[in-house]
């Protein structure tokens, strides 16, 4: 007698983390706690459509009752191969989710960067498919608060990423307990507590695409580098202390010390890469092109422009608006060149996830 059918749609920010999460342990918690940016321009559109199984043909929801029934279009075509990720996803949140057996599924999706940037799409991706479940929850149980939604939006993005339970909301959004973040949790996302200083409103993310392609390492097979570590323990305290670092910062606005804790997070990431057994180096002679001129550039002009790397090649850089002009003048007369086909896409901070 509950809603039979219907579809809902939900745009979701990718999002670029500050203090990376790197290492996890069952049922994907994170080893320390991280922070992140929500962006803006790099989102994921997803609608899922739900039918319930008993209005359809018989053959169908009989043939297999207790299996999930669901299809996968991307950018318009039917893409199987995008199903087992889904199905892992669907199998873990199960428990928590039970109505999705009752319907038959079609997922379509697209995402607003090329899929095969190198940027990952699992974040935004991951979190656009919690949305839609949890949309049709809400057709269920209609009394739920926003808060409870969005908790439990970022908890079910975890089971299927561990980052994306980041990108349900914005602007800062802190994942893993941490005892100086208040109502952090490894079970999903909290917003940054504090008053953020005005240093950081609008701060951009400009990321040049250094290498597009199929990512190297996937992060399934990177977080698995950590167990057994030599460096884990000193890497999960250090993220750690950076949280509470940063955290300071955030509320203080001191740029300096930002971009210090921000280029070091993600050297740090690449180190875990490098020492880990088997060991990889992610980065591309332009990804250290692109380095040294930031560095030269800011030695030079006492800008606060900074980068962040995830796992691969490409380049986040980072800046406040009050020096967009001059940073982007930087980029496309100096930094362009060491891009793919020339290829960057201009990002800032954003507000969250969007029912459409
Ligand atoms: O969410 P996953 O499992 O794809 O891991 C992402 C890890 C990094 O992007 C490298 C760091 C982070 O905190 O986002």
């Amino acid at each position: 007698e509950l809603i039979n059918n219907g579809e809902f749609t939900w745009k979701t920010p990718s999002n670029i983390a500050l203090v990376k999460y790197w290492g996890k342990r069952d049922p994907q918690l994170p080893e320390n706690a991280s922070i992140s940016f929500t962006l803006d321009a790099c989102f994921t559109l997803t609608t899922l459509e739900y039918k319930s199984k008993e209005r359809n043909s018989k053959l169908v929801s009989e043939s297999h009752p207790s299996d999930f029934s669901f299809e996968v279009y991307f950018e318009g075509e039917k893409k199987d191969s995008f199903k087992p990720k889904i199905k892992t996803f669907f199998e873990r949140v199960e428990k928590y989710v039970p109505f999705l057996k009752e319907f038959d599924l079609v997922i379509k999706s697209r995402n607003s960067f090329p899929h095969s940037s190198g940027i990952a799409s699992s974040a935004s991706g991951m979190s656009a498919l919690a949305l839609c479940v949890m949309s049709i929850e809400k057709q269920l149980n209609p009394e739920m608060t926003e808060e409870y939604f969005n908790r439990k939006a970022s908890f079910l993005a975890r089971l299927g990423s561990g980052s994306a339970c980041r990108s349900v909301e914005g602007e800062l959004i802190v994942w893993g307990n941490h005892k100086e973040i208040n109502g952090s949790s490894d079970l999903f996302g909290v917003k940054f507590p504090f008053q953020v200083h005005k240093n950081f409103k609008n701060y951009h993310d400009t990321i040049l695409l250094v290498d597009e392609g199929e990512k190297q390492v996937s992060s399934t097979v990177g977080h698995k580098l950590m167990y057994g570590h030599p460096f884990a323990k000193q890497r999960f305290k250090q993220a750690n202390d950076n949280i509470s670092k940063i955290s300071e910062v955030l509320q203080n606005g001191d740029l300096k010390e930002f971009i210090a804790i921000v280029e070091s997070e993600a050297l740090s990431l690449h180190a875990m890469m490098m020492t880990s057994n088997p060991y990889f180096i992610l980065m591309k002679p332009n990804t250290l092109k692109i380095i040294n001129k930031i560095w030269a550039f800011r030695a030079e002009t006492n800008s606060n422009i900074c980068f962040t790397l995830d796992a691969g090649a490409n380049v986040h850089i980072l800046f406040p608006e009050a020096e967009k002009e001059q940073v982007n003048n930087f980029i496309t007369r100096e930094l362009i060149q060491y891009c793919q086909e020339n290829h960057y896409i201009c990002d800032r901070v954003g507000t969250g996830a969007q029912l459409m």
